[in-house]
């Protein structure tokens, strides 16, 4: 390790900043916000220098600063643009004995700045040791993935709790082991997702149990994992995948999102096909329970979104019967991947000003939905689950009023590496439907839009001419 890592208290202290640059005001806007007063020595500013120096806390003086300007500073950045000004002003900065950081020259500086993670008092400072600032970015880039954006409010709880926490558990074990629960349980997984009223309910259920003893109730992430394409995983999804101790997931859910998991957590596939037995289900919601009893980080990943047509409600009903909290971490659901990755606008102020999601078939096989209300040639209709109904949605939408000539689309295994793109009108969905059939989960769009399709992607385009 080339540089001794450290945090230094800038509250109440000046900081001078040498140069008006955009990395110098770079350094005006961290100083500020960890608590430090500025001085910014520049003779002329920029406009968005201007905006910077008439923050609260900033004084702008032109000019060079003088030795005890130094010398009552507690650092001193410069970033001037000039290389021998800049030389000269860290000599200056020296010689006062403050210790100075000269942007992009390592060796004139005693400290060099890291690259930063920040999530409200949370830091990280992330050091090459100046060999690689670009390696340093990419570390950044992969940390700011992983860490949940409300860590700085968790970090904020825990601060208001410390002194009551150390009042009620006078011993160090005791006192480690409650706040790695409270941190790890329900409590904290309340605060980062933004429920401070249910954190409070857990943390007085924490602090009442631990005379008990007893085993804490449990939560189940119910999340969303989007379409299929991993990179349309939600950050809230890989950061929970990455703390999981047991993964349930269902059958759209493809090898590279499971990949995503912790290396150690259990896999556990609840797929489900259309058709089997409603006892799965509860089969489904016991194990979801059990996992969650037994305290374990329960993620129940299931494709698009929990709450569109996955059945999520019923998981969320079933385990809050039961005094385990379910947690709804959304997803991006089929429709709107969908339409995405195929060019299809699925409301357009020239086609259509609304759209509807619909299932092909009704509860345990049941009959259509009502389809003649959904006839609107201003409308779309995106149909999940619809390829074996595909003959009947057709005649009913036609027999509705529809025009034949509608457009449809079907997207099939959309976003993922094998989509299929099929184009053509209503009166041919039948036939379009057929050759996907087998052909993995797939959506049916009705309606004008469906003509907008970025035709490039249509898999075999003179079958679609002809038909
Ligand atoms: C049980 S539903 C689940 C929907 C999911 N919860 C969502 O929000 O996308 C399954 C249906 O979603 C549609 N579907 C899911 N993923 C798809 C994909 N990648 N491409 C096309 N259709 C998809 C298909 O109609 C499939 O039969």
């Amino acid at each position: 390790m080339s540089y001794f890592p450290a945090f230094f208290d800038l509250k109440g202290k000046a900081a001078i900043v040498l140069g008006a640059t955009p990395v110098a005001l770079e350094r005006v806007r961290l100083a500020l916000a960890a608590g430090a007063t500025v001085r910014l020595f520049a003779n002329e500013l920029s406009p968005e220098a201007r905006l910077v120096v008439a923050s609260p806390g900033v004084a702008w003086l032109p000019g060079d600063p003088a030795r005890d300007d130094f010398e009552r500073a507690a650092l001193a950045f410069v970033a001037t643009g000039d290389c021998r000004r800049d030389r000269a002003l860290a000599t200056a900065a020296r010689e006062a004995g403050v210790p100075v950081n000269v942007v992009d020259q390592p060796e004139r500086s005693d400290f060099i700045m890291p690259a930063i993670v920040r999530r409200g008092d949370v830091a990280i400072g992330i050091s090459t040791g100046g060999a690689s600032p670009a390696l340093a970015r990419l570390i950044r880039e992969k940390i700011e993935r992983v860490l949940p954006a409300r860590l700085g409010d968790l970090a904020r709880f825990a601060a208001k709790l410390r002194d009551r926490i150390k009042a009620l558990f006078p011993k160090p074990a005791e006192r480690r082991d409650l706040w790695q629960r409270l941190i790890e349980g329900p409590c904290g997984e309340a605060v980062l997702a933004g429920r401070p009223a249910e954190a409070q309910r857990h943390l007085l259920a924490l602090l009442n149990r631990r005379a008990e003893t007893r085993a804490e109730a449990g939560v189940v992430h119910i999340v969303g994992a989007g379409p299929g394409d991993p990179d349309l995983l939600t950050l809230r999804a890989l950061q929970l995948l990455q703390q999981a101790d047991v993964v349930f997931y269902d059958e759209l859910i493809g090898p590279e999102i499971l990949d995503s998991a912790r290396r150690e957590a259990e896999r556990v596939y609840v797929g489900k096909q259309k058709g089997r037995h409603s006892h799965e289900q509860v089969e489904i919601n016991g194990a979801l329970l059990a996992a969650a009893r037994a305290g374990k980080r329960v993620v129940r990943l299931k494709g698009g979104d929990p709450f569109i047509f996955g059945r999520g409600g019923e998981e969320a009903e079933f385990l809050a019967q039961h005094g385990v909290e379910a947690i709804v971490v959304p997803g991006i659901t089929a429709a709107l991947g969908c339409a995405a990755a195929v060019g299809i606008p699925l409301t357009h102020r020239d086609h259509a000003n609304s759209v509807t999601f619909v299932s092909g078939h009704g509860r345990d096989g049941a009959p259509l939905a009502d389809w003649d209300g959904l006839a609107r040639k201003d409308r779309t209709i995106v149909v999940y689950m619809g390829l074996s109904a595909a003959a009947a949605v057709s005649s009913r939408l036609v027999a509705a009023g529809l025009s034949p000539a509608t457009p449809v689309a079907i997207v099939a295994r959309g976003t993922r590496r094998d989509q299929r793109l099929s184009l053509g009108t209503l009166r041919e969905l039948p036939d379009l439907a057929q050759r996907h059939a087998d052909g993995g989960p797939a959506l049916i769009i009705v309606g004008e839009v469906a003509a907008l399709a970025n035709r490039n992607l249509v898999e075999n385009p003179s079958l679609e001419a002809a038909a």
